[in-house]
């Protein structure tokens, strides 16, 4: 099928101001719109600038304003769309080139609500007790029920590819906002029956706080 893709485009060394290009698209019904693209950057504007690195909705680099929503390219089927199909930046981030835009910010949040195990209980090893600051780990992993890690399999899932909180109208009106992302990640520590943060935990007072929950 023919598409015809309508790409925002932005330059910061000396381009033209944020503009919009189009471009004619052959694509198989079930080519994903990311094979447009790289197709474009392959054989029509090499210039063309975006991320993509599994291609199989596992890395989120791909994430990208599609059609009006935030969403992965990869994971996006030609035969999905109808009509134009318009790209832009994902919204809220700041824009390094053209479809790429600079995901520091939101790294930071991620990092922010201490996105690890916290737990410093002794374990088990060949009949002695160890914290986990007398060696490197342990050498077991610490056991977890099906009926536990049922509580956290959605938390698991993230892949970090900022769709939800580009599209958060709360982080729209405050940049110091954690955000989804970032939220879903301590959630996902929190109700991990192996960690051991507690109530009191820095972690929650950070999701706690004013740009918290
Ligand atoms: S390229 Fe990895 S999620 Fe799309």
């Amino acid at each position: 099928m023919e598409k015809l893709f309508r790409i925002k485009r932005y330059d910061p060394e000396g381009g033209p101001s944020p503009g919009w290009q189009e471009f004619h698209v052959s694509l198989g019904p079930y080519e994903r719109l990311l094979d447009g693209l790289i197709r474009i950057k392959d054989t029509i504007d090499g210039s063309l600038t975006f991320r993509r690195s599994c291609a199989h909705g596992m890395c989120g680099s791909c994430a990208m304003k599609i059609n009006g929503k935030s969403a992965l390219a990869c994971q996006t089927l030609a035969k999905d769309t109808r009509g134009t199909v318009v790209f832009e930046p994902l919204p809220a981030f700041p824009v390094i080139k053209d479809l790429a835009v600079d995901m520091d910010a939101f790294y930071e949040k991620n990092s922010s609500v201490m996105p690890y195990l916290l737990n410093d209980e002794p374990y088990l090893l060949n009949d002695r007790y160890y914290l986990l600051n007398d060696r490197p780990g342990p050498e077991r992993e610490r056991p977890q029920s099906p009926k536990e890690l049922e509580r956290i399999l959605d938390q698991i899932k993230c892949i970090l590819c900022g769709c939800c909180t580009s599209a958060c109208p709360v982080y729209w009106a405050d940049r110091d906002y954690l955000g989804p992302a970032a939220l879903v990640k301590a959630s996902r520590f929190i109700l991990d029956s192996r960690d051991r943060a507690g109530g009191e935990s820095e972690r929650l007072q950070k999701i706690a706080g004013a740009h918290g929950l």
